[in-house]
């Protein structure tokens, strides 16, 4: 299959490519998306083969606003809706009890299904001339990083996909946060692009679920199934290394070997002569941080680096998903100074 580029003015023949089941990359504001028909068993079921993605890993449908809660869900919380009028279109993702119309592929049979708002002009534009929702995993292959601007999708989809939609870099450069509603007390399931405490301000006190920050323990399953994978790693093993910034620095540049890669914080960019370095952004800025941390990631598979080791950001903010992201990639292997 021949991948077309398409722009941000051919909405009309992107929409037309999901409205007859094929695959399309399309922009968000997190990371580039694989779409298809999310109604269409048949085109989701591509998503799932394009990806070499795992069967019992559920996908999220992207909708162009809240009026699309009723047609896909039941059961709606009141806090649902304050956090779509909140958040939405944004950089959240609320787990609801599904309706019949959601295909089991979907859900990868759960009787739950991700809903999300992409903040994106063009996507929204692509979706409501489509006229369905659109189901969309990150456009990357399974257990790659994400992609966060055109170029790196068709890294990994050229030739398996029928278009990508260029709309640029995207702006927020993590996943959203995934927020389950299903229980009494809501829970977050991934930490992404909306803050923890943004979330908590508009409902109070969320559960973590414990996958986001630990590794899991044998026969422990998170409640969203794609946090149990192996995910995000470049080839060379990770190590992250967390604590204050010029201790962390120090410890990596006592560690380097022949051919070892480094992640780290702007301020210490020039301190690790001869290897492979990219840097994330300051360390005060996890927003920053979260633009670049999966370009960072990918970077160095380009090298012949054996060994990288990365500078890690506290919990605050945005912080909390960076330092997730690099913790998976490490296969949480993480280094204390
Ligand atoms: O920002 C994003 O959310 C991006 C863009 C493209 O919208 N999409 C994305 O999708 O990150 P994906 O498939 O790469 O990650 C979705 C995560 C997976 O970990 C999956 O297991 C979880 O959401 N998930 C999906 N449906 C779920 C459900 N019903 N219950 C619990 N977890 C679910
Ligand atoms: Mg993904």
């Amino acid at each position: 299959m021949n991948t077309k580029f398409l722009t941000p003015n051919d909405i009309e023949e992107a929409a037309a490519i999901l409205r007859r089941g094929g695959l399309l990359g399309i922009p968000t504001e997190t990371v580039y998306g694989l779409g298809a028909n999310g109604l269409d068993p048949e085109a989701v079921g591509r998503i799932f083969e394009a990806k070499g993605r795992p069967q019992d890993n559920p996908l999220i449908l992207h909708v162009p606003g809240p009026d699309w809660l009723e047609r896909c869900c039941r059961d709606i919380p009141e806090s649902a809706y304050a956090l779509a009028r909140a958040f939405w279109p944004g950089p959240l993702t609320m787990i609801l009890p599904r309706r019949e119309i959601v295909p089991d592929v979907v859900t990868a049979g759960l009787d739950t299904v991700g809903m999300r708002c992409p903040d994106h002009p063009v996507t929204l534009a692509i979706i409501a001339a489509a006229g369905v929702p659109v189901a969309a995993p990150s456009g990357n292959r399974s257990g790659r990083p994400s992609p966060t601007c055109a170029a790196h999708m068709l890294e990994d989809m050229d030739g398996r996909i029928d278009a990508i939609v260029d709309g640029g870099p995207c702006g927020v450069g993590v996943e959203s946060t995934i927020v389950d509603l299903t229980a009494p007390a809501p829970r977050l399931l991934r930490a992404g692009g909306l803050p923890l405490e943004a979330l908590e301000q508009a409902l109070g006190p969320v559960e973590v679920d414990k996958a986001i920050t630990a590794p899991l323990g044998a026969g422990e399953q998170p409640k969203a199934p794609g946090m149990k994978y192996r995910h995000y790693a470049p080839k060379a093993p990770v190590t992250v290394v967390t604590g204050p910034g010029g201790r962390t620095a120090g410890y990596i540049r006592a560690h380097l070997g022949a051919r070892t890669g480094v992640i780290c914080f702007d301020e210490y960019a020039g301190w690790f002569d001869r290897c492979p370095v990219r840097s994330i952004g300051p360390a005060a800025d996890p927003d920053e941080q979260a633009r670049r941390v999966f370009d960072a990631l990918r970077y160095f598979d380009g090298t012949d680096v054996t060994a990288i080791y990365a500078q890690c950001p506290g919990d605050g903010g945005l912080g909390l998903a960076v330092a997730n992201r690099l913790k998976k990639a490490a296969g949480f292997h993480i280094v204390e100074v």
